[in-house]
């Protein structure tokens, strides 16, 4: 299904995509966890809400979504009119991968009276089956928005789930997945550097373990980690999510020293999400010049996913993407 590059040696690349991007009418979105050169030729990168939103507001005809399925399926889902192309269709996520839409199913009807938060990291099934979606970034104004008493389940993230719970005292039943990548870093690593670096803070995204989050001066989305960046005072920071959100760190505040947070070899490459890493940009050229592997979604499945995400963009609006949770 993904496409295969071929013999694409003596084109340039960037050029090729420049020119299909124009004659496509498309525009490419990126994650900030894709590859410095993937973000450096795209229209616009941010972070998950940001990324819906765009393709939700877009009038391009051709969306060339450069990050995971479960995101292009989300720009899909909201925007069913135009051609969604992921540069490879094998672009999953542990946290999708953890939650099988008929154990989420079966695991909902055993809690009636609960209502499902579910982290936008889910199939196109398990959004379905969801009552409003949530992202790093919009979790606190969503959840500040449901009342106390209300009974919650919230997956598929065990440690966004927690850290939630945790920070506004609530006990929604988690399901029990995790990011693989964020899962690898390891604590004694990460103190060994801040012993290092002690005027340094540290950044973390809340898919961390709480043993990781519980050292971060900052928790946030990745367009948080980002924003707490450019705000900072101090000239060098230890970032706690996956380190290709260093290049637009680097590309705004040359003059800032930011080191990547540590897995458990002690250097940070066991961090980088082979998801992710899958697309490159001679798959993104074939994709928009063949079109393929395109995105596409039974008709019934999703208008049942898009209300849960409607129900996200209507709760979370006047939320900047900006990852506004804070240390618990
Ligand atoms: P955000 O960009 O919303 O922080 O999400 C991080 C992530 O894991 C995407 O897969
Ligand atoms: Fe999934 Fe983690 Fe990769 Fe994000 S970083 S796509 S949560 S595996």
């Amino acid at each position: 299904m993904t496409a295969q590059p071929t013999n694409l040696s003596g084109l340039d690349l960037r050029a090729e995509i420049d020119r299909l991007r124009i004659e496509r009418k498309a525009v490419i979105l990126a994650h900030y966890y894709q590859k410095p050169e993937i973000q450096d030729l795209a229209d616009f990168v941010g972070d998950s809400l940001e990324l819906s939103r765009k393709a939700a507001a877009t009038d391009a005809e051709v969306i060339a979504f450069c990050g995971v399925r479960f995101m292009a399926e989300t720009a899909k889902i909201l925007s069913p009119e135009k051609i969604v192309v992921l540069p490879d269709m094998d672009a999953g996520c542990s946290l999708e991968d953890s939650c099988p839409p008929d154990q989420f199913a079966a695991f909902r009807a055993q809690h009636p009276d609960h209502i499902a938060l579910t982290y936008i990291n889910c199939s196109t099934e398990v959004k379905a089956l969801s009552d409003v979606i949530v992202t790093s970034s919009s979790a606190e104004t969503i959840l500040a928005k449901i009342p106390p008493e209300q009974k919650i389940i919230f997956g598929p993230d065990r440690h966004l789930g927690g850290y939630l719970n945790r920070k506004f005292g609530r006990d929604m039943l988690l399901w029990p997945g995790v990011c693989i990548v964020h899962e690898a870093f390891s604590e004694t690593e990460l103190l060994k550097l801040k012993a290092q670096h002690p005027d340094a803070p540290i950044a973390a995204h809340p898919e961390c373990p709480a043993h990781i989050v519980d050292h971060a001066d900052y928790v946030g989305s990745t367009s948080g980690i980002l924003n707490y960046a450019k705000a900072m005072t101090g000239d060098t920071l230890i970032v706690a999510t996956e380190p290709h959100i260093i290049h637009q760190m680097q590309l705004a505040m040359p003059g800032k020293t930011f080191i990547g947070a540590p897995g458990a070899d002690g250097n940070c490459n066991c961090n980088i999400c082979p998801y992710m890493a899958l697309n490159t940009l001679e798959k993104l050229y074939l994709a928009l010049r063949d079109l393929t592997p395109r995105v596409e979604i039974e008709e019934t499945l999703r208008l049942d996913a898009k209300k849960s995400l409607d129900a996200m963009l209507a709760m979370a609006s006047g939320t900047v993407g900006q990852g506004d949770l804070g240390r618990p």
